[in-house]
């Protein structure tokens, strides 16, 4: 990885765009979680932004008015980054967020909050491609070289935010937690309604099913591509190549299928056996 655009904090790798050693020990150590916070938290790509349109929609009963208001990253800043950081100190509460820390860079503060934590996995195989292509148009980030290349980057964990294995294995830690829920992107693509029902009672709000099925309408990949405030199509040149690629890509599971060769996946499925050994969870993808 190239060090002028990343810098390594504990062990894991930053980009020095977003994020400082400083506001990093500041999350950790200081930040002041309250009892009535909902953190979205994902390793990259496992579908961070679709969860944040959904948080938003149960937060205003359906109504899609404040997601089409408001950039993404006002709404629901991500804590750990600089900016993010600013913003969410100046949120009244009760405060959305979102997070690619893994849990022991998380606020220490957590652990005596209620704060409610909704952590989302994915196919690590379709987090590994859609990485690959976010790689390719994010410009603070080391381009990726051939898939064959990738793929030895994301098993060692040589990319931003570290390895995947580690990230799961650290928030499976709290997962008992009853102010934790595991979600998939596998289950939100296989029935977006159940998942929002079940994201509803987690949270403790009631909403009608007129309002569920608009949370549900008004979070699919279509509405969320065709939403200036959720599509990162307004990021500027400085930061974006948007002709190299966009968040809202293909959006589907199993994209794998068509990037990884039969030997790039039992690479991948030897490698996962090893790190995932002794972990006693049933999957989607298993
Ligand atoms: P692909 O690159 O496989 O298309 P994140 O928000 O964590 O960066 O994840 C981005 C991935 O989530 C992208 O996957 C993107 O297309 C997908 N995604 C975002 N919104 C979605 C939606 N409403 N429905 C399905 N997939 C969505």
């Amino acid at each position: 990885m190239s060090s002028a655009l990343y810098f390594t904090h504990k062990g894991i790798s930053f980009s020095n765009i977003w994020y400082d050693v400083d506001t990093l020990n500041f999350v950790e150590n200081e930040f002041q979680l309250l009892d009535d916070d909902v953190l979205n938290v994902t390793y990259p790509k496992s579908g961070t932004n679709w969860m944040q349109e959904i948080l938003g929609l149960i937060r205003h009963n359906g109504d899609p008015s404040w997601v089409r208001s408001l950039f993404v990253w006002d709404r629901s800043p991500w804590i750990g980054t600089t900016d993010g950081m600013k913003i969410a100190l100046a949120s009244p509460p009760p405060r959305l967020m979102a997070s690619h820390l893994p849990f022991q860079l998380f606020p220490k503060s957590f652990l005596q909050s209620k704060a409610k934590v909704i952590y989302t996995l994915r196919n690590p195989k379709d987090v590994l491609v859609s990485y690959y292509h976010h790689t390719k148009f994010v410009k603070s980030m080391k381009d990726p070289g051939t898939v064959e290349e990738y793929l030895e980057e994301f098993l060692s964990g040589n990319v931003a935010f570290g390895s995947w294995f580690d990230h799961v294995k650290s928030w499976l830690e709290v997962k008992g937690r009853s102010n934790v829920f595991f979600n998939s992107y596998e289950e939100m693509q296989q029935d977006l309604r159940g998942s929002v029902e079940k994201i509803c009672h987690f949270l403790g709000k009631e909403l009608n099913s007129q309002q569920i099925d608009s949370v549900v309408e008004n979070a699919s990949f279509q509405k969320m591509k065709d939403n200036p405030k959720s599509n990162y199509t307004t990021v500027s040149d400085e930061h974006f190549d948007h002709k190299k690629g966009k968040l809202l890509r293909k959006g589907i599971v199993g994209d794998w299928k068509n990037h990884l060769t039969v030997a790039q996946s039992e690479r991948f499925d030897r490698v996962y056996q090893e790190k995932m050994r002794g972990v006693n969870v049933t999957f989607p993808w298993d």
